[in-house]
């Protein structure tokens, strides 16, 4: 099994690290083939845009999903778009490791889905791309009731269904680390334990 991880937090000493070097640290042992993308430590620009692509004509109206399909026929992305479609083209699961931010990803990984998922590469007719596995591993504020749970849950579901269920990925269930950020040392190593077990169940077994 390869698998690409893409961790989305500008912290390396966060609890979002803590999770992905479990991640890293699991699946290794398996033997399984890893590939990395640490998009703060990259400096990942997320902003798609013109820059993103050399053949899109200069004067016609752009669009990009249009410039995606023309750059795939080329072989134009700009680098650092090409380099993460290459990892993501070699592996057979994704793991997203980030903290909820607004309900949503964080921007910089918000706008890794938007120019590496291009159109004609990852979605839409004869799309390069083959299907992957897709795994979300997110930390959050916290949550203080059941309601407030079920709430969170429809939230992630809905994030996964929008992006990955519209692709036609399978979706693997997403661990979920509620309120990290008031959690004792010990109720972390927890968290940890129970991540390690989630890999195994969903990822390994
Ligand atoms: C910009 C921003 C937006 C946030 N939005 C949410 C949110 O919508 N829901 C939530 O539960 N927590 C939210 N939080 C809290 C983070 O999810 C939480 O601080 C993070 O998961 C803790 O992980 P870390 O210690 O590894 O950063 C937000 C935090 C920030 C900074």
């Amino acid at each position: 099994m390869k698998v690409h991880l893409v961790v989305a937090h500008p912290e390396q000493g966060s609890f979002n690290f803590a999770l992905h070097k479990t991640a890293v640290e699991v699946l290794e042992k398996e033997n399984f083939k890893l590939t990395i993308s640490d998009l703060y430590k990259q400096n990942f620009n997320p902003v798609a845009g013109r820059n993103d692509t050399t053949h899109f004509p200069a004067h016609d109206l752009f669009q990009l999903a249009k410039a995606q399909r023309l750059a795939l026929l080329h072989n134009s992305f700009e680098k650092s778009i090409s380099q993460e479609q290459q990892k993501l083209a070699s592996s057979d699961l994704l793991i997203f490791q980030f903290p909820l931010w607004w309900w949503s990803f964080p921007s910089i990984l918000k706008g890794w889905i938007d120019r590496v998922l291009s159109s004609g590469f990852a979605y839409g007719k004869d799309a390069t791309l083959a299907p992957k596995k897709i795994m979300y591993s997110i930390t959050t504020g916290g949550a203080s009731s059941e309601e407030e749970l079920a709430y969170y849950q429809r939230k992630i579901d809905g994030l996964y269904q929008d992006i990955f269920g519209f692709i036609g990925w399978q979706i693997l269930p997403a661990f979920i680390a509620h309120g990290v950020q008031q959690k004792t040392d010990d109720e972390r190593q927890l968290l940890l334990q129970s991540y390690k077990a989630h890999l195994v169940k969903n990822v390994i077994a």
